[in-house]
């Protein structure tokens, strides 16, 4: 076992602490926003993480929202201490890391308007798991949201399996490292014994062997080798949420409530066997998807949610959309027919809607940033003086419009709603800066995260150049710093495989990777005003 080691598992092994934009505070409120909430404004509010590793979800938050306060808490001493360094380091002063178990959070302090709890709850003992509820019922403000991640049923019927296998022929090695190799060597001998099989078994051994080789060691070790790990079907997760006095608003990524993405038949199946209870038709998407993880908003039981969205207006909120028109697509207002847009992930989705197609295209150009509604209604009146039958319709009829449409997007999961812009420079000029926290984890090995809340992964060299991006540096004097880097052994430098250490060489090789790595950055979110 490794707990024979410290007692602690997430001392011998640290978690990889990265950022998870489902769990945003701009995330919550726009979900609550759509419920028919008033969630506290985040560029004013106070964020609790429990089990916040080092920080790598939590303190670029602080960052971004320099006005609102965030408290994170975990029992490995060797993790928080490794984020207080980097905190130090940082200055951030709206951010705090402590060293508590979840058991012993203080009953008497003040109320939270986000309450985080990602990647626990499912694989600590049952008296943690109720303290965790415990915790989001006493500590939210009134029109506070709390998300809780988990396992789930159907899904981890089939990969707790694995684990099972897994556990049982590591389960005697101390050595965490070793006990992962073997486990990775059990699946992939299994896979291989059964490679030949037409069988479901066959078929999941090759998915979880894909999988396992995507992940790091240390994410293996807590989700398939840790003692606790207890999925549960939603319903019962849900009556667990009614225990506490809480009650479920919505999934983190809302596009996943939407029975109406299944296709039709399933989706008029899914309405039928639900009976229009809430609870019921995420239960059977769940059975549908075989679901194995849910990324659950909470709030008060007492909140009246209101779940008919799209029925009000969103015209202080801000919409992002990263769509172009398709090849060969015509996407001009005046064109009454459908004209397909696809996303870069090559998603596509088509639309008739005139007023939406004029908005496209501004959307498009505000991106990676969000860009507000009303702003958005303005720009496209002025440009199009959209029209409904024969009237020409105002600035507020174009928000009211937007509203809907952008709705709909965020519903198929192809537009983001957000409660504010996120103040990216798009503009990579001579001076380019990134943010200080990011360049503190680009020389420090830390996650990369942009102003979208997003962990972007660099090559070294990428790293390299981010890391002196400071506003400060021409192009041409972080040219020169790299050179100097390079000639002074800190960094490697290759062409051909040959390591470079001329000077001029130098120059010459790295001026392409510096304009890329700066494009780059600029179209990813990371470049901030000067
Ligand atoms: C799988 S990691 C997830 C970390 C982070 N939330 C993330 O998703 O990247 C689980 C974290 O919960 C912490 N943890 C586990 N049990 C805890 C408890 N009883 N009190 C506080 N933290 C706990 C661990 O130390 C670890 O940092």
């Amino acid at each position: 076992m490794a707990d024979e080691t410290t007692g602690n598992t997430y001392d011998d092994v640290p978690y990889y602490s990265y950022a998870y934009p489902q769990t945003h505070p701009d995330r919550l409120n726009v979900i609550a926003h759509l419920f028919g909430m008033t969630p506290t404004p985040v560029e004013n509010c106070r964020v609790l993480e429990l089990g916040c590793a080092s920080g790598g979800n939590l303190l670029p938050m602080a960052e971004a929202l320099p006005g609102s306060t965030f408290l994170g808490i975990d029992r490995s001493g060797r993790q928080i201490d490794d984020g207080q360094k980097i905190l130090k380091e940082s200055g951030l002063k709206n951010v705090e890391l402590q060293h508590c178990d979840i058991l012993d959070f203080p009953k008497d302090s003040e109320p939270f308007d986000y309450i985080l709890v990602h990647g626990i709850y499912s694989w600590v003992p049952e008296p943690v798991q109720k303290k965790i509820l415990d915790i989001c019922k006493r500590h939210l403000t009134p029109q506070g949201v709390a998300y809780v991640s988990y396992n789930i049923f159907p899904g981890w019927h089939m990969r707790g399996m694995l684990r099972d296998m897994m556990v049982y022929h590591s389960g005697q090695i101390a050595d965490p490292a070793l006990r992962v190799a073997e486990a990775r060597a059990l699946i992939d001998f299994l896979q291989g014994a059964v490679a030949t099989q037409d069988s479901a078994y066959s078929r999941l051994l090759q998915d979880e062997l894909k999988l396992l080789k995507r992940v790091n060691d240390s994410y293996v070790f807590h989700e398939h080798l840790e003692d606790h790990n207890e999925p549960v079907y939603f319903h019962q997760f849900n009556d667990r949420l009614k225990q506490a006095g809480l009650q479920f608003l919505g999934e983190a990524n809302f596009h996943t409530m939407m029975a109406r993405n299944f296709p039709e038949k399933v989706a008029a199946t899914l309405q039928k066997v639900s009976g229009n209870n809430i609870i019921r038709m995420e239960q059977y998407m769940d059975f549908v998807r075989n679901g194995h993880f849910r990324q659950t908003l909470m709030v008060h039981n007492s909140i009246p949610l209101k779940r008919d969205v799209g029925g009000r207006p969103i015209t202080d909120l801000f919409v992002a959309c990263a769509a172009m028109p398709a090849e060969g697509a015509d996407p001009s207002p005046a064109n009454a027919g459908p004209t397909a847009y696809k996303l870069p992930n090559g998603r596509q989705f088509n639309t008739t809607k005139s007023v939406l197609k004029a908005a496209l295209p501004i959307v498009r150009g505000a991106w990676p940033d969000a860009i507000g509604i009303q702003d958005l209604a303005e720009q496209v009146h002025e440009q199009a003086s959209p029209r409904t039958g024969d009237r020409s319709l105002s600035v507020d009829e174009v928000a009211a419009v937007l509203s809907a449409d952008f709705v709909q997007l965020y519903s198929l999961g192809v537009a983001e709603i957000r409660p504010r812009s996120l103040g990216v420079e798009k503009t990579a000029g001579d001076k380019p800066k990134v943010s200080d926290l990011a360049r503190l984890y680009a020389k420090t090995g830390g996650p990369l995260i942009n102003l979208r809340h997003e962990t972007i992964k660099l090559n070294d060299m990428g790293r390299n150049i981010l890391g002196l991006l400071d506003g400060e540096r021409t192009r041409d004097m972080v040219l020169s710093d790299l050179v100097d880097l390079a000639t002074s052994n800190k960094i490697k430098v290759q062409r051909s495989g040959q390591v470079i250490s001329d000077p001029d060489t130098l120059r010459e090789v790295l001026v392409k990777p510096i304009g890329d790595t700066v494009s780059s950055l600029a179209n990813q979110g990371f470049l901030v005003g000067g």
